[in-house]
């Protein structure tokens, strides 16, 4: 059996758990490797590697670093297939997207190997005569990164990439549903020629390695991208210890389509947005918000399309549609579905548990659209993360706006209208992280800030430059070359 190891200081080695957990293909049930747990020890190791050798690291000039960044932006390039297969069969997305997170990781590499050339701080006039002043950024020290499964290399890319070129060391623990992609991403980081220290990856489980991670005095930030309940607790803990924390989490994210939308336009993002990575998408579209005049017409034009998803496992290239991770995933998919049947809403298509078709060893969950669903409705508020959507009516632009924002997240809005006037008001008043104007609600670009408002963050933004924020420090300098003394708000009035 194929064993995935952990990464620390620069040697492949077993947790100290002596414990393994297997890896398995959600299209199918068949176990792919096993995956060592790590305890309270690995991490320890892991972050005295990373403290002992960010000192230097910070030290390499910004573009040299960079230069281990192009590298593995061309190594990622080159196995691109081989890794998107991999990604394929341990997460269960289907090939095509699994292709896309691989170029995903690739663009993010690049664009934060350009970094080492910029990294730009500010040069500020100083109030006072012969005075020169700047702000500079400098790295933070030991990251430690907290991956989730459904983007298994691109949120690692997006938080382990900007982290390195800023010159900090990384302890990173990825989902234990995906070790081996991430096994594959440090493998490409060695080849790159990244000193030994300054990417560790330890597996384990939340409660133990994650836990271990938050509490280590020598872990001076934690980015963390998954459920709301682990980022709250995460955000508490870290608190106490003051401890800086970039959250990245749930999302309840609507479509609108207004009367004048041009409809076909519409179905494809919300088939697309809605089941696309079986809806296991933070911006995965979860809600549509449609005018009442045109909603059954839309309606409609989805039941028809919505059969042409063929499901299966997703190494299969005409697949649309592929597994969720597991069987609790499964389970709860199901559940929401009784509870949108209890709480009223109409199910318009899907909402069963695939069996046969020989998809029954998989975790399959036929898409699902519930219609006249009201904003109060469970289904309507809550994040399912599987391939639920609910459709809720309206009578004009406003009330969408208001039922976008009804929700405790805040991450992707989107719109479908044919009036530039209505787009434009809705781009000021949709209260997400990210907007949508005549696109489906996924489809996020590296080189833009990716986040969300309210509960989905706490305010910071993975990807883009604004990712720099999260993984330097600023330093304002000041030099006086006046030589004498010179009293800043005092000599100068
Ligand atoms: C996520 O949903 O967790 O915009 C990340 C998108 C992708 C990234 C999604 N580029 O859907």
């Amino acid at each position: 059996m194929k064993k995935v190891l952990n990464y620390i200081n620069g040697e492949w080695c077993e947790g100290s758990s002596g414990k393994f957990i297997p890896v398995t293909n959600p299209a199918n049930g068949q176990v792919l490797a096993e995956v060592t747990q790590s305890t309270n020890d690995d991490v320890d190791r892991a972050v005295n590697a990373a403290k002992s050798a960010q000192k230097e690291w910070s030290l390499v000039p910004a573009p040299d670093r960079a230069e281990v960044l192009y590298k593995v932006a061309n190594l990622l390039k080159e196995r691109k297939e081989e890794i998107a297969q991999i990604l394929t069969s341990e997460m269960g997305k289907v090939i095509d997207e699994g292709r896309g997170e691989v170029q995903e990781a690739i663009d993010m590499a690049f664009y934060m190997a350009g970094e080492g050339r910029r990294l730009f701080g500010d040069t500020i006039p100083s109030e006072l005569r012969n005075k020169f002043a700047m702000s500079i950024r400098v790295p933070i020290g030991v990251v430690g990164i907290i991956t989730p499964w459904n983007f298994p290399i691109a949120i690692a890319s997006w938080k382990s990439l900007p982290a390195l070129v800023s010159g900090n060391a990384v302890v990173w623990k990825p989902a234990t549903e995906t070790p081996m992609v991430a096994q594959e991403f440090v493998k490409i980081y060695e080849e790159a020629g990244l000193p030994k220290g300054l990417i560790n990856l330890v597996n384990g489980s939340g409660s133990v390695v994650g836990s271990a991670m938050v509490d280590h005095p020598q872990i001076d930030l934690i980015s963390f991208t998954g459920s709301n309940e682990v980022g709250k607790a995460i955000n508490g803990r870290a608190g106490e210890l003051l401890k800086r924390t970039s959250l990245e989490m749930g999302g309840k994210n609507a479509v609108t389509v207004l009367e004048d939308a041009d409809l076909d336009l519409a179905v494809e993002g919300i088939l697309w947005g809605a089941f696309g990575t079986a809806g296991q998408r933070c911006t995965a579209t979860s809600r549509v918000i449609i005018h009442k005049d045109v909603k059954e017409e839309l309606e409609h034009k989805l039941i028809s399309r919505i059969k042409e998803l063929k499901m299966g496992d997703g190494l299969d290239e005409t697949v649309k549609v592929g597994p969720v991770i597991n069987g609790a995933a499964l389970e709860r998919i199901d559940e929401y579905v009784k509870i949108g049947q209890e709480e009223g809403a109409k199910l318009l298509t899907g909402g069963q548990i695939v069996k046969g078709n020989g998809l029954e060893n998989g975790n399959f969950y036929e898409p699902t659209i519930f219609t006249n669903v009201t904003p109060e409705m469970r289904i309507a508020k809550e994040e399912i993360f599987g391939p639920v959507v609910s459709i809720i009516s309206v009578n004009s632009l406003e009330e969408a706006i208001e039922v976008n924002n009804s929700v405790e997240f805040g991450l992707s809005s989107a719109i479908y209208t044919a009036n530039v006037n209505k787009a434009f008001a809705a781009m000021r008043d949709l209260d997400t992280g990210i907007v949508y104007i005549n696109a489906g609600t996924t489809g996020a670009e590296i080189h833009l800030p990716f986040g969300g408002t309210k509960g989905t963050g706490n305010g910071h933004r993975d990807s883009g430059v604004a990712a720099l924020d999260v993984y330097t420090e600023w330093k304002a300098v000041y030099v006086d070359y006046s030589g004498k003394l010179q009293r800043a708000q005092i000599d100068n009035y």
